[in-house]
């Protein structure tokens, strides 16, 4: 098992300055986009949870079953502080949303592998022109902070470990070159025009009610059932896996930096596994073996992803709080219960 720790990440908010958006964020009037998806819908429910109100925009796509996303919003429908509005950002207008104190862009066009061929124009759409126009709506309604949820995927493979944000980035896949692409406007539209956009790379992120594309949703689904799960390549590839709620806490901490706007950070788990360390990880908390079935490499898999966070420890007070093990069992309970 390929489990290694960096040593500029902890598991520890300790010795960390304290994060302060308990007492900025309550109050504020929140914009997620995304909110029915996987991180949007938890992003929302902690905003609630701090006493914020959220508007959120999902155009529920199929690009997986809807009802997922049905799943997601009706707990936040249920909630007086949340309003759900079912369009696309594309055509975002003036008169949707009013006195927006806060910006979360979380919604994408998500999949990496799947983003070759035909389906690159919904890449385009919902990563690259959803994006303008939001900036563009966020420059006449003046949001006090943007945050833009961008991925590791624009790094590609850069031949060195950890990955830091100076690395000069060359993505691997077509949604990676989206993804940079709107990291890019961002900062465009912060230099010419103030909109206080910062970038937070996610590196893969799980947990409860991650995407069911992805390797974890996907291997405990087949653990459970019986079923052998797929790996593509050897299994030898590593990633810096990331549990959503560390995501979240990553999202409030840049809304409350004061001086974040127009910066870029990587947001990752603080260790680093292969796919196969997973899937032994896994096998222990189903005290079963799993059949695998080894595929071919797949287009735009970077061989390995690890995020050097220190620019985040040291300016947004970030640290990730859930370790891999902690994480894995807690979405592997929540297909149990
Ligand atoms: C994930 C998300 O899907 C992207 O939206 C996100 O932007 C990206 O993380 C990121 O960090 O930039 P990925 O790392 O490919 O992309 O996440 P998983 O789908 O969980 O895959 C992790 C690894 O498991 C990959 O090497 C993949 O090839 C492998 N995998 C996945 C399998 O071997 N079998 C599967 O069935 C699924």
């Amino acid at each position: 098992m390929n489990l290694n720790s960096c040593g500029n990440n902890g598991n520890s908010k300790k010795n960390g300055p304290k994060p302060d958006f308990e007492s900025r964020l309550p109050g504020k009037h929140c914009l997620v986009t995304g909110a029915a998806g996987f991180v949007g819908s938890h992003l929302a429910k902690r905003l609630l949870e701090l006493g914020c109100r959220v508007t959120g925009i999902d155009c529920f796509t199929d690009y997986y079953d809807r009802s997922i996303k049905d799943n997601n919003t009706a707990p936040l429908l249920k909630e007086p502080g949340f309003a759900l509005l079912r369009r696309d950002l594309v055509e975002i207008e003036d008169g949707w949303v009013k006195d927006v104190d806060l910006v979360f862009h979380q919604s994408a066009q998500a999949g990496v592998r799947a983003s070759w061929g035909e389906e690159f124009s919904h890449y385009t759409r919902h990563n690259v022109l959803a994006t303008q126009r939001l900036l563009e709506w966020a420059r006449q309604s003046k949001p006090e902070r943007f945050v833009y949820a961008s991925s590791s995927s624009v790094y590609g493979d850069t031949g060195k470990l950890p990955m830091q944000e100076e690395d000069l980035p060359r993505p691997m896949s077509p949604y990676g070159v989206t993804k940079l692409a709107a990291e890019h406007l961002c900062n465009l539209y912060h230099q010419n025009f103030a909109v206080p956009a910062v970038s937070l790379r996610y590196f893969t992120v799980y947990g409860p009610g991650q995407r069911p594309d992805m390797a974890f949703h996907r291997f405990i689904k087949a653990a459970i059932e019986g079923r052998e799960v797929l790996i593509y390549g050897t299994g030898e590839q590593t990633r810096d896996f990331t549990f959503v709620e560390d995501i979240v806490e990553a999202n409030l901490l840049a809304a409350a930096a004061p001086n974040a706007s127009g910066r870029v950070y990587n947001i990752g788990g603080g260790s680093r596994i292969s796919v196969n360390g997973v899937l032994a990880l896994l096998e222990k908390l189903a005290g079963k073996q799993v059949q695998v079935k080894y595929e071919p490499v797949q287009a735009g898999d970077p061989p390995h992803t690890f995020a050097d966070t220190s620019r985040a420890k040291k300016e947004l007070g970030f640290f990730p709080s859930t370790s891999l093990e902690e994480g894995l069992k807690l979405m592997y309970e929540s297909f149990t219960r």
